[in-house]
């Protein structure tokens, strides 16, 4: 069997990962990756593959930035060529970036078979490019799989067929449990000073977010308030690190608040595992903190991810100064004593993905999501988790 997966930004390939592992594992699968060059400095591709210890792609687009448009359409015409000759069973797109709908767009159109990965989330915000990317990519795909129930119940609600919709769990889960160990071992805490105290992550990326200077400018000193109270850590993605610059804000920071250069994922999750507090406007990050039973403050007005908030440690913040830092200094002060448990983020997603690629297994969700109560869901944050959560096992659940 041939299988091709496209990825193209940064997320992608914390999702690719575990996927491509379970992947490699199969004699009669050939599976070869091609990364579209949406995201393309090194900090925010190549060290992705390096930290996850995954091939480096077999082909790079090199597509760059451009207008949604531009980007899109570049990796449409890029990447039929690349289909035509290679001909894969199916192409296995992930999230909701704009390489992921092109590569959908692409495939359906040669009758080729397209798989995606963290199919069903939405915010119903369709101001937000990612939920066009979302939900073109769903109406396409042959096979989609959902991370959590509510997932599931959008995709039959919008009138996809069961039959191609798999409850399979959340592959960000499974790279982060493959990763943990690792992360716990570098001690970044220590490298970056903060060990024995609380302290703040920060992410902050999405147009709606950096990209009105008197907002940016309210969110810096908003953060430089909060680094008052402790160390504010705020690794800067490079879209951001050009806005913080055309407001004239300190390239390095001031006071507690410290901009840093983009991290690896394995560095970065050492920090989120260990802070007591992450203010982000970030999909990825809602989801690893509440894996992790971490504070979690998004600066949204909406989620795609609506199981962080109502199961996980996850709260939706309106970007103004005084809401913001009453939240974060309310969070700082009461840390939570339970690690929330999400049904199927396990560790285990990408063995399901691989079971239904390439065995035709079905995953389906078989009891309303209500019925999964939180209550006895949860656990003491001091509780390690344990050796058999963080391996994944050989056989698919
Ligand atoms: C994209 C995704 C977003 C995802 C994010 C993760 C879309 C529509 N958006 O947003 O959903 O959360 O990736 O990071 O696909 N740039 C660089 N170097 C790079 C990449 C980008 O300097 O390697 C700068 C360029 O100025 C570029 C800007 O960042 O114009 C935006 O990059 P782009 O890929 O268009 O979107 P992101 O904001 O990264």
């Amino acid at each position: 069997m041939l299988i091709v997966s496209v990825v193209g930004a940064r997320p992608n390939v914390m999702k690719l990962a575990p996927v491509e592992r379970e992947l490699a594992r199969r004699p009669d699968v050939e599976h070869v990756v091609v990364h579209t060059g949406q995201h393309y400095d090194p900090e925010m591709s190549e060290a992705f593959f390096q930290d996850l210890w995954i091939p480096r792609p077999q082909h790079n687009l090199g597509v760059g930035s451009g207008t949604h448009a531009q980007q899109t359409a570049a990796v449409m015409l890029r990447i039929e060529p690349i289909l035509q000759l290679v001909r894969p069973d199916v192409v296995v797109v992930y999230g909701d970036v704009n390489s992921t709908v092109a590569a959908a767009l692409v495939a359906a159109k040669l009758g080729i078979r397209v798989a995606h990965v963290e199919a069903g989330l939405r915010s119903r915000d369709w101001s937000m490019p990612e939920e066009i990317n979302r939900v073109l990519t769903d109406r396409i795909a042959d096979l989609l799989f959902a991370p959590s129930p509510d997932a599931v119940q959008n995709l039959i609600a919008e009138g996809t067929p069961r039959e191609r919709v798999h409850f399979v769990g959340n592959v960000m889960i499974d790279s982060l449990c493959w990763a943990l160990p690792q992360a716990r071992t570098l001690d970044t805490v220590t490298r970056h000073g903060v060990e024995g105290t609380p302290f703040v992550v920060v992410t902050l990326h999405r147009p709606a977010t950096v990209d009105n200077p008197a907002a940016l400018r309210e969110m810096l000193d908003t953060l430089v308030a909060l680094g008052e109270d402790c160390p504010v850590l705020f690794p800067v993605h490079p879209r951001t690190r050009e806005r913080i610059h055309d407001t004239g804000f300190p390239a390095e920071g001031r006071g507690g608040l410290r901009l840093l250069d983009p991290m690896g994922y394995v560095e970065m999750l050492g920090l989120v595992a260990s802070a007591r507090l992450v203010l982000t406007d970030s999909g990825g990050l809602q989801e690893e903190t509440s894996y992790l039973g971490v504070p979690c403050l998004t600066v949204r007005q909406n989620t795609e991810r609506p199981i962080t908030c109502q199961l996980g440690t996850n709260r939706l913040v309106a970007p103004q100064r005084e809401v913001v830092l009453a939240a974060a200094r309310q969070a700082l002060e009461h840390p939570l004593a339970h690690r929330p448990v999400i049904e199927r983020w396990d560790g285990k997603a990408a063995q399901r993905i691989a079971a239904s690629l390439c065995d035709g297994a079905r995953f389906d969700l078989d009891a309303p999501a209500r019925s999964r109560a939180p209550e006895t869901s949860t656990r003491r944050v001091s509780e390690p988790i344990s050796a058999a959560e963080l391996v994944p096992t050989e056989t698919a659940a």
